[in-house]
């Protein structure tokens, strides 16, 4: 048996950082539960001056990730440099070398997943990826393996802290996107570069997996339709609080026998959800499953500390695994790549929902009979319409909610609304989710 497991960490940001502290904090620990010690060897990142608050022996953290790559002593490689260029490029590279990898890189997995995880399956080495969705949430482990005996239907939830984070501090505390998006940054809690997490693209490779993980069927990244919360104003958040609702920012996915639904995208949540509830940068993910029925996963998925303990739980798996001589022994996604057969998606544009649509229209006779004419004309029926008062000289907000309605219908009306002269800017659309049970 093989005395102790050696790793190198190929990126040295805040997670890595994370991943050093915990291996160091609880290293006796983490050594009787696998066996052996689990030795972080080598460290490369292109800062090597940087005081990130760990200390390290000497000549553990290099400048150069060939001195991870090419040294045949170090066993696992955790690639936490982000990215799909470089990063794709050594993780191939590292199961060739027979090396196991851990990465949390879900962009790398949304898009170029089919050709790692088939290298990983054929070069039967190991591939951990539960840091890359949920942060700290066992959610990846748990489709995968405690519940692969059941089917399941949907699985949605709130998998980007950012977002969550945004729109909580605005509906608790007030303020505009701009300015919380500014205080989160200045706080550290949302990047220089938020676009990722704002505009859903975080959330849709998350979900990209979460529906690989889920169904055993595979839709491309594109095949999810994507919207962020830049849009989301004060507004919305007092009609929606007025409603029952709070604003979330959700991923779902829903089988429709071989076909799957996706979508990204701020909606209107009854503040009695389960969903409801989730503050700050607290992730979700609801599984409505067969046999399980519904079930919920909690917890911290963003940050340094909670997305370490994804990384190390990861680390000592794959260790445990070559010490038992059993790599491979699950698939990455739970089912071995060939069997994932592609879904059929169902474009956004078919969808079905119900709708929340705030426009400003001038205050004038027969303006809302012209948006309701135009709604009417598209198919879309009014469940409910509330009027406030003149926010602007003679214009006032005018907010309707739709009856259940096709998406082709709904932008149609929406177009011939924005048109009319009556009707100023643009109109402001956001889901309803009433109907998924969690
Ligand atoms: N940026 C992500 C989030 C964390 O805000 O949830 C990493 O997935």
């Amino acid at each position: 048996m093989q005395r102790a497991i050696r790793v190198g960490l190929i990126g040295f940001g805040t997670i890595g950082t994370g991943v050093v502290k915990l291996l160091k904090r609880n290293r006796e620990q983490i050594r009787d539960r696998v066996g052996v010690p689990v030795d972080l060897v080598r460290i490369a990142d292109i800062d090597t001056k940087r005081d990130r608050g760990v200390r390290l022996a000497k000549g553990v953290l290099v400048g150069d990730a060939r001195k991870v790559l090419d040294d045949p002593s170090i066993d696992i490689v955790i690639e936490l440099m982000g990215g799909t260029g470089l990063a794709r490029r050594f993780m191939l590279e590292a199961f060739k070398a027979k090396k196991d990898v851990v990465t949390a890189n879900k962009a790398l997995l949304a898009h170029h997943g089919d050709e790692i995880f088939a290298q990983a399956e054929k070069s039967l080495v190991e591939i951990g990826y539960e840091a890359s969705v949920g942060g700290g949430i066992p959610i990846i482990r748990t489709l995968r393996e405690a519940l692969g005996g059941d089917r399941h239907q949907a699985v949605f939830g709130i998998v980007n802290g950012t977002t969550n984070y945004i729109l909580s501090r605005m509906s608790q505390e007030g303020g505009d996107f701009q300015t919380v998006l500014a205080e989160a940054q200045a706080d550290g809690l949302a990047e220089a570069d938020p676009s990722f997490d704002v505009d859903g693209v975080d959330a849709a490779h998350k979900l990209t997996l979460l529906i690989q993980l889920a169904f055993g069927r595979k839709i491309g990244f594109d095949d999810v339709s994507t919207e962020g919360i830049r849009k989301i104003t004060q507004d919305d958040i007092a009609f929606a609080a007025e409603f029952g609702f709070v604003l979330k920012h959700l991923a779902v996915a829903v089988r429709h026998g071989d076909r799957i639904e996706a979508r990204v995208h701020p909606a209107m949540v009854p503040r009695d959800h389960a969903l409801g509830g989730i503050n700050g940068a607290l992730n979700a993910i609801v599984l409505q499953s067969e046999a399980l029925e519904s079930s919920m996963y909690v917890g911290l998925g963003a940050g340094m500390m909670p997305t370490a303990t994804a990384v190390v739980g990861d680390l000592m798996e794959i260790a445990r695994n070559r010490l038992h001589g059993c790599r491979g022994r699950v698939a990455p996604l739970g089912f071995p790549v060939a069997s994932l057969v592609k879904a059929k998606p169902i474009a956004a544009a078919d969808a079905e929902g119900t709708y929340y649509l705030r426009m400003q229209v001038a205050d004038k006779p027969g303006a809302l009979s012209h948006i309701t004419g135009a709604m009417g004309r598209a198919g879309v029926s009014i469940a409910s319409m509330v009027q406030r008062g003149q926010k602007r000289r003679g214009s006032a907000t005018v907010v309707f909610r739709t009856h259940r309605a096709n998406h082709r219908a709904l932008n149609k009306a929406v177009t011939a609304i924005d048109k009319l002269a009556t009707v100023r800017g643009k109109s402001v659309v956001l889901r309803i989710e009433e109907s998924l049970s969690g």
